[in-house]
C-alpha cells in the first residue's frame, strides 16, 4: 500500500511539472507569423522600389512596360501618379485590374507597408 501511495505521489509530481506547465512561443508554432514587418521604416527608396522591384518589374519597369503594353512604375512619379491605382490592383479590388497579373496577391506585410507609404504622404525618400 506504502509502495502504491509513493509511486502515484512519483507519477503526480512527475505530472504536475512536466506536464501542467506548459509553454509555447507562438513565434515557434507558427513560423509565419513571426518573420517581422516593417511597418514603421517605410520609405519609397527601402520599401516601396523593393515591392514593385520583387514583384511588378518583370511587366512595369522603365526597360519591361513598353514590350509588356503597361505604364512603367519605376521612377518615383510614376509611382506617385498612379498610387491609388496599384492599391486597388494590389488588393485585387472590384473595378481595379489585380495585379500582379495572372498572380497570386503579394504578401500581406508588402500590401500594409504600401498602405503606409501612401498614408504618409508618399514621400520620396
Ligand atoms: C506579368 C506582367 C505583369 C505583372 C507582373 C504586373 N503587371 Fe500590372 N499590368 C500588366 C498589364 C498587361 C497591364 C495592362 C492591362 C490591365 O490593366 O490588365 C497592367 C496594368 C497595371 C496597372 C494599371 C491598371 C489601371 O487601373 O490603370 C497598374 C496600376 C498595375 N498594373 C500595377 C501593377 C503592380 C503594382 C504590380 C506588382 C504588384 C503589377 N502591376 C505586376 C501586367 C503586369
Amino acid at each position: 500500500m506504502k509502495r502504491l501511495i509513493i509511486s502515484l505521489a512519483t507519477v503526480a509530481i512527475f505530472l504536475f511539472f512536466f506536464v501542467s506547465c506548459y509553454y509555447d512561443s507562438e513565434e515557434a508554432l507558427y513560423p509565419a507569423l513571426s518573420t517581422s514587418c516593417d511597418t514603421t521604416n517605410v520609405t519609397f527608396s527601402g520599401t516601396i522600389v523593393p515591392i514593385l522591384d520583387n514583384n511588378c518589374f518583370a511587366c512595369h519597369s522603365n526597360n519591361t512596360a513598353a514590350s509588356n503594353n503597361t505604364i512603367p512604375l519605376q521612377n518615383y512619379a510614376d509611382v506617385l501618379a498612379k498610387a491609388d491605382r496599384i492599391i486597388g490592383s494590389i488588393k485585387h479590388l472590384n473595378s481595379f485590374s489585380p495585379m500582379p497579373k495572372s498572380g497570386g496577391l503579394i504578401k500581406t506585410c508588402s500590401i500594409n507597408q504600401f498602405d503606409i507609404w501612401v498614408r504618409k504622404g508618399m514621400l520620396n525618400n
